[in-house]
């Protein structure tokens, strides 16, 4: 029940709070509006019923079931507070005692698929076991990661197990930083990076075995990889692959891999975890979940909280008012309040495995990354909001958009079950057993199936697979996604009118970046700016430059409006480069001026493939409408078109977007008529991010599959039509092209 001491606690806020918590409040209605429902319906899945909220109660939570009773007997009870050797800690794992027998079916079978509690040991140990067991004499032991920083985190952590300096013995290699050397056995990577490997080394010689972990995640490169691992090792049987899970799908995997694929599942050793389920719906999840953690903290139980959020600003957002609201009250006891994501600097993500100074009590916020792929013992209480950030792609605008979903079922459980690593816990979830039992798609849609594709078609074009709809994937994309990508593929020139790799598509490939970033380089050597478009693409590369401590807004704002090109972004970034590189890259100079300057080593890597490429590097000076006219040239297919006060049309949908606040156009008193954008962000609007004033002629003169002079007085529905028109002919043209050649090849 709900401690009357929150309420004593609730304080006023700031005006700035108040705003960011109506903004929240709306998103927040529109997640939910996303629920199975929309995202159902953009896979082709029924519609649900409505929630009728059941408006008798003030959030209480009741009680609902028992979860996951595999309790050993005799089972010590957290006893995992006491400091124990890493040797002692690796045996504890439940990996370990099944370690014999798991290591004889993975020497008798080629293929196999593990299954195992999250925590149980899988990508920590089984990659030492490999290496205990020979495997390091005939190859590297590849582990793959769906995420940056488990593979990161992870190699450091098995480092300090095997006590070697991470980036020898074992290494990690993510896009953009490879912490590997000669000597390096055991390499942790994203999938993203085996992915590109099989590029220059398709049967992938260097490795002995690979483990394919966290499969159950279903990431978009770990599906494609699924596809060329099984040719692989149909041509390898020295290849040893091992897929791992938590504990859902390992029927479909082993069914994947064909007849004889053994699964091994590790025994669990999960504790019973209490599920609370919200009476009515909550009306924040953010203060939602800070009022449960408070009452948590201060009911006096022992144990580790650890709260999910979508992303890195309610994170933030959590952790500030926990902060303050414990800070509101007499004689709190102490609580470290740890965030933990993507962008956080990995020192700061290494603290949440640490154990808090005095044992205070630890209370983590975390996104997705904690649902799986990191482990932290001591965790005996979860809030789950119920929501993470998805990237789908969206029909009405043509493209991805990173929207905030509502979690499925699987997720939800998974969640919980964090809170019985260690001993008997408590998940609270921030929504109603109505809403899970109905709203929640049952799994979570893998990523293959919901984003755009054209890195995939790109990369599996590039790897000889012609007929991508027959490519062997676990789960087939819609078809109408991977026409879709194949179509701006087209549009930028890297796909030919048959479907097959141009030039253009074969130098896109190279590059570790999307293929509209790889277009804009390539095209920058003829503009003459590629020296400022190489900066621009690094920069983008990195998602946060500018930072805004709390409490220090307005002096961290004022610094950037410095900075800020009127016309655009992209322009404020170069700028934001120019001038950093003027001050010798000084970090100093970074943190007097509130930016992460984290770019170099991206731009290292991009100029490095560039000059294999043979592009050359030049600079236009102080010719900045070139790098505009550049930045058009990639980006024509996100135009937009001005409608009324920070508000914009796209020009081919006529889908409303507007001006993030954060961009440089925004309150300039200059809004120009024509704006191209990175991407379109959705929160309580689609917003515009990274956004560069274009002339209309350049869209007509750079993309003219889409636009012309003449266009802009068509209606919207006509320019659907067009654009639909478009597609189809372009289908057209490529069958009467394929049949073309088929006809070619009989006759010759
Ligand atoms: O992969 P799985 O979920 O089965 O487990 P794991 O990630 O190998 O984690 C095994 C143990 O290593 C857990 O008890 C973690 O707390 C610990 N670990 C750690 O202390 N630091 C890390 N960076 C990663 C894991
Ligand atoms: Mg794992």
């Amino acid at each position: 029940t709900c401690d009357m001491a929150v309420a004593a606690a609730k304080g006023s806020r700031a005006v700035r709070q108040r705003r960011e918590t109506e903004d929240r409040k709306k998103a927040q209605d529109k997640h939910w509006e996303l629920a199975g429902s929309r995202l159902g319906n953009l896979m082709g899945i029924k519609e649900k019923p409505d929630e009728t909220a059941d408006p008798e109660d003030d959030g209480n939570y009741k009680e609902s079931h028992q979860f996951a009773t595999h309790m050993k007997e005799n089972e010590a009870v957290s006893d995992f507070a006491m400091e124990k050797s890493i040797k002692q800690q690796r045996e504890y794992l439940p990996v370990f005692a099944c370690r014999q027998r798991m290591m004889n079916v993975i020497r008798e079978n080629n293929v196999i698929i593990i299954v195992g509690e999250t925590g149980s040991g899988k990508t920590t140990q089984l990659s030492q076991y490999l290496l205990e067991d020979g495997f390091g004499n005939s190859g590297m032991i590849g582990c793959t990661q769906p995420r940056r920083v488990a593979a990161m985190s992870v190699a450091k952590r098995v480092a300090d197990e095997m006590g070697v300096e991470i980036g020898q013995d074992v290494g990690y290699a993510i896009r953009f930083e490879d912490c590997t050397s000669e000597k390096t056995i055991i390499k942790y990577m994203t999938d993203g990076i085996l992915l590109r490997e099989c590029l220059g080394d398709s049967t992938l010689e260097q490795y002995s075995a690979i483990i394919m972990d966290e499969a159950h995640e279903r990431s978009l490169n770990t599906d494609v990889l699924f596809g060329l691992l099984r040719d692989v090792v149909a041509k390898r049987s020295d290849l040893k692959l091992i897929v791992t899970s938590a504990t859902m799908d390992a029927d479909k995997f082993a069914d994947f891999f064909g007849g004889n694929c053994p699964t091994f599942t590790i025994p669990g050793r999960t504790f019973p975890v209490e599920i609370f389920h919200a009476r009515a719906p909550v009306e924040d999840y953010v203060d939602a979940a800070v009022k449960q953690a408070v009452t948590i903290h201060l009911g006096g139980m022992e144990g580790d909280v650890l709260i999910f959020m979508p992303g890195q600003e309610d994170i933030e957002t959590t952790c500030s008012l926990i902060k303050d609201k414990l800070g509101e009250l007499d004689e709190a006891p102490p609580l470290a309040v740890l965030p933990i994501y993507s962008q956080l600097p990995s020192d700061l993500q290494a603290k949440i495995f640490q154990r808090a100074p005095g044992g205070m009590r630890k209370c983590i916020v975390a996104t997705n990354i904690a649902e799986t792929s990191l482990t932290v013992d001591g965790i005996l209480f979860v809030i789950d909001p119920g929501f993470c950030k998805m990237k789908v792609f969206n029909p009405r605008i043509g493209m991805d958009a990173l929207q905030v979903f509502p979690v499925s079922q699987a997720s939800a459980n998974q969640r919980s079950g964090r809170a019985g690593r260690t001993g008997p816990g408590q998940c609270y979830r921030l929504y109603t057993e109505r809403q899970f039992k109905e709203e929640l798609l049952i799994s979570t849609v893998p990523e293959i199936q919901r984003t755009n594709l054209s890195n995939v078609v790109l990369l599996l074009k590039s790897l000889g697979v012609d007929d991508l709809l027959k490519f062997h994937f676990m789960d087939a994309p819609p078809q109408d996604n991977m026409l879709n990508s194949m179509y701006q593929l087209w549009t930028l020139g890297a796909l030919d009118n048959t479907g097959q790799l141009t030039p253009m598509g074969r130098k896109m490939v190279e590059f570790p970046v999307d293929p509209t970033l790889s277009k804009m380089l390539i095209v920058s050597e003829d503009m003459g700016c590629s020296d400022e478009v190489l900066t621009i693409v690094s920069m983008l590369s990195v998602p946060a430059i500018f930072f805004r401590p709390k409490g220090r807004e307005d002096e961290a704002d004022a610094k950037k409006e410095k900075f800020q090109v009127p016309e655009s972004d992209h322009l404020t970034f170069l700028n934001v480069y120019l001038q950093w590189r003027q001050h010798k890259y000084s970090a100093k100079w970074c943190a007097d001026n509130y930016l992460h300057a984290k770019a170099l080593k991206k731009r290292a890597q991009l100029k490095e493939i560039m000059q294999d490429l043979k592009i050359a590097i030049k600079s236009t000076g102080s010719e900045w409408d070139v790098v505009r006219k550049c930045i058009c040239s990639a980006y024509f297919h996100n135009a937009a078109r001005l409608k009324g006060i920070g508000e914009y049309v796209n020009v081919r949908t006529g889908i409303p977007c507007f001006l993030h606040p954060t961009s440089a156009l925004f309150g300039m008193g200059f809004m120009p008529d024509y704006v191209v954008y990175h991407e379109l962000v959705m929160t309580a609007k689609e917003y515009m991010q990274c956004v560069t004033a274009v002339d209309a002629i350049w869209l007509a003169e750079l993309g003219p599959m889409f636009y012309s002079v003449k266009q802009s007085k068509q209606s919207r529905k006509e320019m659907r039509m067009e654009s639909v028109r478009t597609v189809e002919s372009m289908e057209e043209e490529m069958k009467e092209a394929q049949k073309e050649m088929e006809r070619r090849k009989v006759e010759s």
